[in-house]
């Protein structure tokens, strides 16, 4: 076993490929209708709350776990804790990933349809977007076609390998998805009568405020940093031994906030400055659902000339970062296989992809069986694999490994009082915040 794991090639590499997992539908999809249902403001607020306290330090230990055990999240926590039962949190992690990837396939694959569509220039001759969306909800066979391209797509990038497939797409993928976002963001914001949208985005709210806010914002926070599963654990197994944990972990972080502050910046100027109901597009928001970026985004991009090229550049920036993220989560479940079961990564990437497809095409056809796996997964499975993640470092993994990972092996100049913070946080902090909201949540 003492073979030497393949590792990312660059820093760069490595910092693109955990931004393209965090960078996904959860930016540009769920950050906007949370933010909008939470008050705008104050659910911002807590969300980067979140981040701070909970994200990034889950992120380094996710990152820590994994470099540490060299293998998949299960193998990692056994090897760290070897004949205890900390290797089930990593077995729930695989098992999370695979129920994500159940739903979010199916958002990947209207990202497709949409992108042929406005591509063609059809979506924009469009009466109706709201019947335009209905008619592909409708329609399972086109839905499940989507499905599968997409997730052929994911299985033909992982297929390439860690090094080829996921760092070489992610370099190239992660700068254009930039791109686009800022090209649609300036667009977004000089049209008259933008500041409203800003407005409404920045400004707290108490009217919508929820009892389940804490608990919304944390669910946000890990899915949108791609923790709490063990994602972030297989990347970290791939990250060289030079590479700076606490250094990758906020540059991450923030490049996700980034993206996702940047999509309500994109979204809500427009909706307010483009429609003479934005209270209605509000509403459509807030309601949220998936849905969201199929009606209202295309409806309001009518509004505009040149609309077919601007909905071509938003479909195809929400492509890329589904993409990058369906491509981190099939991987940990195709490690997982590989190393546990000893089959070849080929043959477990053909079989995932066959359960994915499988656990996708319920949820294109039964709209309650998707949600319940984007609210058990969001909302429980990944708030109870960061608390044990967080747990896990914060009592029982011995501390001269977890100090010779942040320094890597005392060559980083990181001081005592930061471990020793870290530790604090993890041992204490973030397992009672996270405990306390999660109970809350479910009683509320
Ligand atoms: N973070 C991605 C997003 O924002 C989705 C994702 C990828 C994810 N890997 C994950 C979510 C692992 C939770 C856990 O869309």
């Amino acid at each position: 076993m003492n073979k030497k794991r393949i590792t990312f090639a660059s820093k760069i590499g490595i910092v693109a490929a955990a931004a393209g997992s965090a960078v996904g539908l959860g930016n540009i999809w769920r950050f906007p209708s949370q933010a909008a249902d939470g008050g705008g403001a104050l659910f911002i607020f807590l969300y980067i709350g979140c981040i701070l306290f909970f994200g990034i330090p889950l992120m380094m230990g996710e990152f820590i776990i994994g470099r540490a055990g060299r293998a998949n999240p299960s193998r990692s926590f056994e090897k760290l804790a070897p004949n205890t039962s900390w290797k089930w949190v990593g077995l729930l992690g695989v098992i999370t990933g695979f129920l994500i990837l159940g739903f979010y396939m199916v958002v990947c694959g209207w990202t497709l349809d949409y992108i042929v569509q406005s591509i063609t220039g059809q979506l924009m001759t469009t009466e109706n977007f709201r019947d335009n969306f209905f008619e592909l909800q409708q329609s399972p066979f086109r839905q499940i076609a989507w499905m599968f391209l997409f997730t052929s797509l994911t299985a033909f990038f992982i297929l390439a390998g860690v090094k080829k497939g996921i760092e070489q797409s992610a370099k190239i993928l992660m700068p254009v998805l930039f791109l686009l976002l800022l090209m649609l963001g300036i667009r977004s914001i000089t049209l008259s009568g933008a500041q409203e949208g800003l407005f409404f985005l920045f400004k707290p709210s108490m009217e919508h405020v929820k009892s389940t806010i804490f608990l919304d914002a944390v669910g946000q926070a890990f899915f949108s940093l791609s923790i709490g599963m063990g994602c972030m654990t297989t990347y970290g197994s791939y990250f060289r031994d030079d590479t700076n944990l606490r250094k990758t972990s906020v540059q991450v972080s923030l490049l996700d906030s980034m993206v996702a502050v940047l999509a309500g910046i994109v979204i809500f100027p427009a909706a307010f400055a483009l429609t003479q109901s934005p209270d209605t597009i509000v509403s459509t928001l807030v309601a949220g659902g998936p849905g969201l970026l199929f009606i209202t985004i295309p409806e309001l991009f009518h509004h505009l000339p040149l609309s077919s090229l601007w909905a071509s550049m938003f479909f195809v920036l929400l492509g890329i970062a589904a993409l990058t993220s369906t491509i981190s989560l099939m991987e940990v479940v195709t490690t997982y296989l590989h190393e546990e079961f000893q089959m070849l990564r080929s043959r477990a990437i053909i079989l995932l992809s066959i359960g994915v497809a499988m656990l996708g095409i319920v949820s294109s056809v039964i709209p309650q069986f998707f949600n319940l796996l984007d609210f058990a997964t969001a909302k429980i499975m990944l708030p109870l694999g960061g608390l044990f993640t967080s747990l896990f470092i914060g009592w029982y993994l011995d501390k001269n490994i977890l100090r010779a990972q942040i320094t890597n092996n005392g060559s980083l100049n990181i001081s005592i009082g930061f471990i020793k913070g870290y530790v604090f946080i993890l041992r204490y902090v973030a397992p009672a915040a996270i405990g306390a909201i999660f109970i809350y949540g479910l009683l509320f």
